[in-house]
This record gives structure tokens, C-alpha cells and sequence, in this order.
């Protein structure tokens, strides 16, 4: 049975594929021909998830799976949260980013630097019924805000993201190993979980 993945981003298909592959042909939207996405309005990752994939499954008809994730610091009230991409500004580098965080952070003690990666996956699957069936799953990675930018692994704001677990921050970790904790694989993980009990495999 074919999935979609709402999303041309390659990193993310080939960790999709790796976990969900045996079970499901996965196909990228672009793969399919959809341009554009769904215009990321809400105010959780999961009205966002929920929000791109219904996007493409409206357009193909199809099972689509979308994604949605951020960084939510505690200090900073949750932000940049669901505004993690666009935060300073879509095209501002996140070396940036990084280091104006850890100037907003500068005098803050280690028991408030807290911090959490979190991932919403969407699955949205077309009913007769005309009301499409939504299940989801969200997890989380917590850690704390780091002290300085370090490791050149991962993206995004992975330099600051200190895991005390390991002593190093989440761009020093190998990706298989990120992979195992991470926000993104754990929800992919309880996603395949839903999906398999909904699909009786
Ligand atoms: P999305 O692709 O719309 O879900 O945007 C998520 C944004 O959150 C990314 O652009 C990054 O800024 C941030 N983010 C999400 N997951 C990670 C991660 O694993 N490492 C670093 N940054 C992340």
C-alpha cells in the first residue's frame, strides 16, 4: 500500500523509508507531482502536522504522513516552539539563531536552561465516509540549552541542544544514534506502531 510523505526534504524521507519501508511503498509529494505545502497557520505541531498533511491527501487521495517539530525553551516561555524555522527570520543562518539564543540565555543558571525537541507525525487516511481519519504521535527529546556551539552533526539549533545524558550536545552524536532518541524517530516509531494496528499488519 502507498503512503505519502508530505514533504520533498531527503533526510526525512530516508528515515521514513528506514523505519516504515518493509511495510508500505513511502513516496515523497514531490515524487507525485504536488507542489507547495500547506501554510503552517496553527498554534501546536499537531494542528501544523495535521495541517500539512491534509493538504496533499486532499489533492491525491491518498494516506499521507506529515511532520512538524520545533524547539521549545523553557526559559523563553516554549518559544521558538512552532516558530522554530521562521524564528529571526526563514533565511537567517542559524549559526545566528544559535548564538543569539545563547546571548538571550547568557546569565540563566543550568536548573533553567531546560529544553525539549518535540515532533508531531501526522497520518491523515481518506474514509467513504468523507471525513478523513486522523491519527497521530508526538515525543519529545529533552535536554537542556547549552553554553556554547558545539558539534558538527544534525541542523537547525542541534549545536546548542545539550543532552547531559551523553555530555555533549545533540550535532556531536552520530545520526543513528540521535536517531534512537530522538523526537523525530520516537514519533516515527509510535507512528509505524498506529499504522500497522490500523492497516492489520
Ligand atoms: P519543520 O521542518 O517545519 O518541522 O521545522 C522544524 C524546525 O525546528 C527546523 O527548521 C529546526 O529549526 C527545528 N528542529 C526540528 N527538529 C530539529 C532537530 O532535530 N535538530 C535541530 N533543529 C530541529
Amino acid at each position: 500500500m502507498k503512503i505519502i510523505f508530505a514533504m520533498g526534504n531527503e533526510g526525512k524521507l530516508r528515515e521514513i523509508k528506514a523505519v516504515l519501508g518493509e511495510y508500505f511503498e513511502i513516496v515523497s509529494s514531490k515524487e507525485v507531482g504536488i507542489k507547495g505545502e500547506a501554510e503552517e497557520t496553527g498554534k501546536t505541531f499537531e494542528e501544523n502536522s495535521k495541517l500539512k498533511a491534509l493538504y496533499v491527501m486532499k489533492q491525491t487521495g491518498c494516506p499521507v504522513l506529515a511532520d512538524d517539530s520545533g524547539l521549545e525553551i523553557d526559559f523563553l516561555g516554549g518559544k521558538p516552539g512552532v516558530e522554530s524555522a521562521r524564528f529571526m527570520g526563514h533565511d537567517t543562518s542559524y549559526d545566528i539563531k544559535n548564538s543569539a539564543i545563547l546571548d538571550l540565555l547568557s546569565d540563566v543558571p543550568d536548573e533553567k536552561r531546560g529544553a525539549r525537541f518535540v515532533c508531531c507525525i501526522t497520518a491523515a487516511i481518506p474514509s467513504e465516509s468523507g471525513e478523513p481519519e486522523i491519527l497521530q504521535a508526538t515525543r519529545t527529546m529533552e535536554g537542556l540549552i547549552g553554553r556554547k556551539i558545539a558539534g558538527k552533526n544534525g541542523f537547525g539549533y542541534d549545536p546548542i541542544f545539550f543532552l547531559p545524558a551523553y555530555g555533549v550536545t545533540s550535532a556531536e552524536i552520530s545520526p543513528e544514534e540521535k536517531n534512537k532518541i530522538s523526537h523525530r524517530g520516537k514519533a516515527l516509531r509510535a507512528m509505524k506502531d498506529l499504522l500497522l494496528g490500523r492497516f492489520n499488519k
